[in-house]
């Protein structure tokens, strides 16, 4: 039994959509716990005013009925409010009429650390906009409605998970000082798991390896740039003395260096993953490019953007880490009904004798 996930839709496009397979029958689902997340991630410092036009809400099209999911492919949309003002330059059809709103006259200046240049080359395209639609971290919004869904299914197994913005006291200031220079910053994140059981992920093979599927998450999520599992590259300077955590009698450790994961395997300890976020790369002080359209040099699209998106990817990273352990554990207790999972999960406690 396996969780899986596949989203669509653009930035300024009608919706964004996800389907969620996997997911056992009978898990109750709470709608304002998935909007609460989703107003999360679009809160925080440093944001753009499209924050304040956007307010998303999920809407569930299938899997759910009555607030309790059916085992059946679960559809989850999240409409962009925006939509209104690109509904001719994002119209999925031939549009109709004169040309109105946004959108409407080709993008040719690509910005420099975005998918502008590499997307058009790529695919073959005449307007940055069909690159930078879809590569936009708009659609991180619907990872947080399917993590939220993660975060319900782990609840069930005392499984909580936490990201927060590491060292968010000098951010605000990093910000402040940023923005009266027309410029962008970044910054770190951290998202810890508690209660996460032994035995998530395996050694077997490395796409199994829990610390692997943990990083691919989140080096997944737009702009981040490094990940680290515990002390991450800290170890490096360490000798293995300091580095490794002792095992008790009762198989628990006083330190956590490894951040709960050895050979790619959940050790009963906090799961603790942190990711890198590069500063973001639309300014308002736009960097050198070149018009494809002349071949001249030109200034970057300038377009409305954040200054900083840390904490906003605190959040997805949460619903990241949340979605991946959600899958690992569906991978190792099964079950098409909740009550088959969550018995599944007593039984292996039962057998190890954890906690
Ligand atoms: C939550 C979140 C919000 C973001 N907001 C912006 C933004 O407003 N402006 C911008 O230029 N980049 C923003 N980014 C980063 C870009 O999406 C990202 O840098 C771009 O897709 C290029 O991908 P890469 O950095 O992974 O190479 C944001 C990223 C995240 C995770």
């Amino acid at each position: 039994m396996s969780l899986r996930l596949a989203t669509a839709g653009e930035s300024h496009g009608p919706a964004l959509v996800a389907i969620l397979t996997g997911l056992p029958a009978g898990l109750v689902l709470d709608r304002d716990a998935i909007d609460a997340d989703l107003r999360r991630r679009q809160a925080g410092y440093g944001r753009s005013p499209r924050q304040q036009i956007e307010t998303d809400e999920v809407e569930v099209l299938a899997g759910l009925r009555q607030g309790r999911t059916l085992g059946t492919p679960l559809a989850l949309v999240v409409r962009n409010r925006d939509h209104k003002n690109w509904t001719w330059g994002m119209s999925p059809w031939p549009p109709e009429g004169e040309p109105a709103g946004k959108g409407t006259r080709p993008v040719t200046l690509p910005r420099p650390g975005h998918a502008d240049l590499a997307g058009v080359l790529k695919y073959g395209l005449a307007d940055v906009r069909d690159a930078l639609e879809r590569a936009s971290a708009r659609h991180t919004a619907v990872h947080v409605a399917a993590g939220a869904v993660a975060k319900a299914l782990l609840a069930e197994i005392e499984v909580d998970v936490a990201g927060s913005v590491v060292d968010e006291a000098g951010l605000r200031a990093r910000i402040d000082a940023a923005r009266g220079e027309r410029d962008t910053v970044g910054g770190v994140v951290e998202v810890r798991a508690e209660g996460v059981p032994p035995g998530l992920g395996s050694y077997a093979a490395k796409e199994d390896r829990l610390d692997a599927r943990l990083a691919a998450a989140l080096m997944g999520i737009q702009a981040v740039k490094g990940v680290e599992i515990g002390d991450g590259f800290a170890l490096a300077g360490l000798r293995g003395s300091a580095a490794h955590d002792e095992i008790r009698t009762d198989r628990r450790r006083d330190t956590n260096h490894a951040g709960g994961i050895e050979a790619g395997v959940s050790n009963g300890e906090q799961i603790v993953a942190r990711a890198a976020m590069k500063p973001l790369p639309t300014l308002m002080k736009p960097l050198a490019s070149v018009d494809l359209e002349t071949g001249e040099a030109a200034q970057a699209l300038v377009e409305r953007s954040d200054v900083a998106a840390v904490e906003a990817l605190a959040v997805v990273a949460e619903a990241a880490v949340a979605w991946e352990l959600a899958r690992a554990a569906r991978e190792k207790f099964g079950g098409d009904a909740l009550g088959d999972f969550v018995a599944a999960w007593r039984a292996y406690l039962e057998r190890i004798q954890w906690r």
